[in-house]
């Protein structure tokens, strides 16, 4: 068995609903049948660049606060940048983002920053923006799927 792959989620849930968008998300790069990939859930203010160095994928997941993307994600930019722009060249990620009714700010933030690490974005960002739908759980869930599936099956 080759060896498994570490799928990394980053995500701020400061909320009930933002917490179900964050489980939805694991909940697809979980599924029974991706075997060779392991899942790992950070919050941003727990994660830095060890854990995106031991990665093979990201998943990064913020709420937009005042236009722009959680504290505590750039927290977690701010200490994970250099450690990281040698050594990650490349690395597949893939952002979702809750906005109450925006979330421009926040992508621009984020690709601003990802663009300098030259990370590659593998799925268009996701956005959750307007009143909470059910809907925003099985577009999370699918986003984990496609990502957790796209490195078991060496797409990426
Ligand atoms: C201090 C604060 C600032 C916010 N700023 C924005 C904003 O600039 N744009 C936006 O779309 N939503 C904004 N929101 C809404 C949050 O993105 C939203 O409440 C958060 O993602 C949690 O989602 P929930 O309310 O469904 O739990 C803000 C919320 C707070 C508490």
């Amino acid at each position: 068995m080759s060896e498994r792959k570490q799928l990394l989620v980053v995500a701020h849930a400061p909320s009930p609903n933002t917490r179900r968008l964050a489980a939805a998300v694991l909940r697809g790069a979980r599924d029974p049948e991706i075997e060779n990939v392991r899942v790992r859930f950070r919050p941003p203010l727990e994660a830095g660049p060890e854990d995106v160095l031991a990665a093979d994928a990201v998943i990064l997941g913020t709420t937009e606060n005042l236009g722009y993307m959680s504290g505590a994600l750039k927290d977690f930019f701010d200490r994970s940048y250099y450690p990281c722009l040698e050594q990650t060249q490349g690395l597949p990620y893939a952002l979702y983002i809750r906005a109450g009714h925006d979330g421009t700010g926040t992508r621009r933030g984020v690709e601003t920053i990802v663009t300098g690490l030259r990370w590659n974005a593998v799925q268009e960002p996701l956005l959750c923006r307007g009143g909470f739908g059910e809907g925003f759980m099985a577009r999370c869930t699918e986003l984990g799927m496609y990502m957790a599936a796209g490195l078991d099956a060496g797409i990426f």
